[in-house]
């Protein structure tokens, strides 16, 4: 066991290798790199559950240890480059593929090379990256271009890919689909989730299945998956050159898991749809008023598809809310009034209160 959960048994949970190895393509006795990723609240939302007249949970994946779901495939891509003798990993990322990377890269002693497009990627995960010690590169170009040096990098010099194109990322990712029905009993009957460049909801859709499969769960939800309107390549049937949307983590216009993409949707018989920047912040806001999560505009891409949606009367739902919202401090202050600052005494702090 890694020595980080030697003296946390417990609380039973020992990263997600170690909890879900069986459906993992894991080798035995190899060296596992984890940072007790997983295990993240399935959170009931009475106020979401209100307005739609169904019962809406949340799945935090803030809670991760570098605050995304990206940490579920980071573990086993980490484990298995360890595993096939790498010394470094590079990644495009819109900043939280980053983060993890770095992260992950650094407790097992990689190199990481991480590309991200400049002046598009989120405070929180920027310092991330480089306080993890990744070598960051800025790139004058965006997400999609820097996929496409990633791949360029991968074939041509001794590094290991490390975005969702690296199968490990998906195949990791698919445990979150395991948590919800672990903690639910059973599938929902809708899953809404963000789609950038699109791995999630594929992995999503992975591991709902091998669950039904192996006699776990009884059925399977209907995928529903939600892109930003001005970045909307799958929802409109082709690639955005130049896309954009304040929910910089999808801000993605050609994204490499397309087709699996289309797959969840066709065979869950579900939708994938797009949500406007405005919507995107409303449901933002809601979340942190109202339910008492803070995730990141792009998570909140989930819930805003949710609220424009009719969905059958007490039926189940599951929003993933994909990272945390302290990644992006300057879109949360840009939402709400700041106060300025009063004099430290009763009568000043009284008259600002107005009390
Ligand atoms: N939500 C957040 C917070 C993300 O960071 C991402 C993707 C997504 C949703 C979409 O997931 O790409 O699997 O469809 N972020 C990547 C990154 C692209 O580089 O961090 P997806």
């Amino acid at each position: 066991m890694d020595k980080t959960f030697e003296n946390t048994k417990k609380l039973n949970w020992r990263g997600l290798i170690c909890e879900y190895g069986e459906f993992l393509p894991v080798t035995p006795g190899a060296r596992v790199i984890t940072l007790g990723e997983g295990a993240t609240p399935l959170v009931h939302a009475p106020h979401l559950s209100q307005i739609k007249g169904a019962d809406v949970y949340l799945k935090f994946e803030g809670a991760n240890p570098t605050g995304s779901f990206k940490d579920r495939g980071m573990t086993l891509a980490i484990t298995k480059a360890v595993e096939a003798g790498s010394s470094a990993v590079v990644c495009a990322s819109t900043g939280n593929t980053s983060a993890s990377a770095a992260a992950y890269a650094a407790k097992a002693g990689l190199a990481c090379i991480v590309l991200i497009p400049a002046g598009y990627i989120a405070l929180g995960k920027l310092a991330q990256a480089l306080i993890y010690g990744a070598k960051v590169v800025q790139i004058r170009g965006n997400f999609d271009r820097a996929l496409e040096i990633v791949r360029e990098l991968g074939d041509s010099k001794p590094v290991t890919v490390v975005n969702s194109i690296n199968p490990y990322r998906i195949e990791g990712q698919k445990t979150g689909a395991f948590e919800v029905v672990d903690q639910l009993g059973d599938a929902p009957d809708y899953h809404f989730i963000p789609v950038g460049n699109a791995g999630n909801i594929t992995a999503y859709w992975r591991g709902y299945n091998e669950y039904l499969k192996a006699g776990i769960s009884t059925r399977l939800p209907r995928m529903m998956g939600v892109q930003a309107a001005g970045a909307a390549p799958i929802v409109l049937g082709h690639p955005v050159v130049n896309p954009d949307t304040v929910a910089t983590a999808i801000r993605i216009g050609n994204p490499a898991s397309w087709s699996g993409a289309l797959g969840a949707k066709d065979e869950s018989g579900g939708e994938i749809f797009a949500v406007s920047d405005e919507e995107i912040l409303s449901a933002y806001r809601l979340l942190a008023r109202y339910e008492s999560i803070f995730c990141e505009p792009a998570s909140a891409a989930s819930v805003a598809g949710l609220l424009k949606t009719p969905v059958d009367p007490g039926s189940s739902v599951v929003c993933v809310l994909t990272g945390n919202g302290l990644k992006d401090p300057d879109t949360a202050i840009s939402q709400i009034e700041v106060p300025t600052a009063v004099d430290a005494d009763l009568d000043a702090i009284s008259a600002a209160l107005g009390l």
